[in-house]
């Protein structure tokens, strides 16, 4: 039996190629670059010492799709692909619409009608929107997310929990297997994998901190600029709850690992339940790279909230994970991998 990764060769699909290769697990990649690398899969291939098959496709697309059911015996979806740049989904709210939601669509249908009825979604920490008093539990009532990305991640949630509680016969399935969904709430994932062969590679500018200061530190950019020092934290940055995307990939082995005892649909926090600022993020890279970070101080970015912290109990007692990396071991293996990609993969 295989597992299927949608988005496989981008930043945390990658990872997560990883750890579930030297879990035991066969994995194939589906994925449509556009906002990955091929390289990247040349990489993981070179990383864990055998080929990954990967087939270049939308998850939108049907054909292809019945194609990887008819051709492999998949146990389970990890399920990355997905638009999710802020900015960009404000722009175009349809195109996000189209790709994240209807593409979600057209792949539990396809997973329904193949039998295939195990899924871990990768969602967002961002479903709690601009919840007040952090650390955020998952049985809190969610937030309003302030940008159509985010609501494209809470509206899949919610399909995915209909889904979960529709009849069997509805979905199509040739059995009565009920469905096993997992959504995993991301914090915030930074760092790379300790070989510094891949890592995070945004398309043009970077609309995260981590990855904006990596290209700042490797000479690619002159200056990071602060959104925001009036906030009503310790230091007047925005607080985060920062998680090594390893330590992230190891949560969806460790859910993938418990999907069949958890069935319906269960959400999970991925986080550190530890929460850093800006300035703490920037202190840590300048400590890691051996040099100040040049930086500025500019106006609140729109939809920013003060403080997002993870309580991440629930991954702990269900799935027996937690995080084990330090906010120095996210800043020394991003900027392993920037220091030998200034390019990121280059294409
Ligand atoms: C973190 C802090 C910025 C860039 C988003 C998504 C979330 C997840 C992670 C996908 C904020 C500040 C940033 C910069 C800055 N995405 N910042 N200068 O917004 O917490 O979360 O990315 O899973 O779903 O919502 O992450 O890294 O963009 O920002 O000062 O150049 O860094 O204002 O306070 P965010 P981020």
């Amino acid at each position: 039996m295989s597992i299927l990764v949608t988005g496989g060769a981008g930043y945390i699909g990658s990872h997560t190629c990883i750890e579930l290769i030297k879990a035991g697990y066969s994995v194939v990649v589906l994925d449509d670059l556009s906002n990955s690398s091929r390289e990247a899969i040349c990489r993981i291939g070179g990383l864990v010492g055998q080929e990954v098959p990967f087939i270049e496709g939308s998850i939108a697309d049907r054909s292809v799709l019945q194609h990887l059911f008819s051709n492999y015996q998949f146990s389970a979806v990890l399920h990355f692909a997905g638009s999710k740049a802020v900015g960009e989904s404000v722009s175009h709210p349809l195109m996000y619409y189209r790709n994240n939601i209807g593409g979600t669509t057209v792949l539990l249908e396809e997973m329904a009608r193949a039998g295939v009825k195990q899924l871990v979604f990768s969602s967002s920490a961002t479903v709690y929107g601009d919840a007040p008093n952090p650390p955020f539990r998952e049985d809190q009532p969610l937030g309003q997310p302030t940008n159509p990305y985010g609501k494209t991640k809470l509206f899949i949630e919610e399909l995915c929990r209909d889904v979960a509680a529709s009849d069997a016969q509805a979905c199509g399935g040739p059995d009565n297997n009920p469905w096993h969904i997992a959504l995993l709430r991301y914090f915030n994932p930074v760092g790379a994998h300790e070989s510094g062969r891949i890592g995070e590679d945004p398309r043009g500018t970077p609309n995260n901190l981590m990855p904006y200061i990596t290209q700042v530190a490797v000479g690619r950019r002159p200056s990071l600029s602060i959104f925001g020092s009036d906030y009503d934290t310790p230091d007047g940055t925005c607080i985060r709850d920062f998680i090594h995307v390893v330590d992230l990939a190891e949560g969806h082995v460790a859910a993938l690992k418990h999907l069949s005892a958890m069935p319906g649909c269960t959400a999970i926090n991925l986080g550190t339940g530890v929460g850093y600022s800006v300035l703490d993020v920037v202190h840590a890279m300048e400590a890691a790279i051996g040099r100040p970070i040049p930086h500025t101080f500019a106006p609140r970015r729109p939809g920013d909230s003060a403080a997002t912290v993870s309580d991440p109990s629930r991954a702990k007692a269900i799935l027996g994970w937690a995080t084990r990396r330090t906010l120095a071991d996210m800043c020394t293996d991003a900027w392993r991998w920037q220091q030998a990609n200034p390019q990121g993969y280059g294409e």
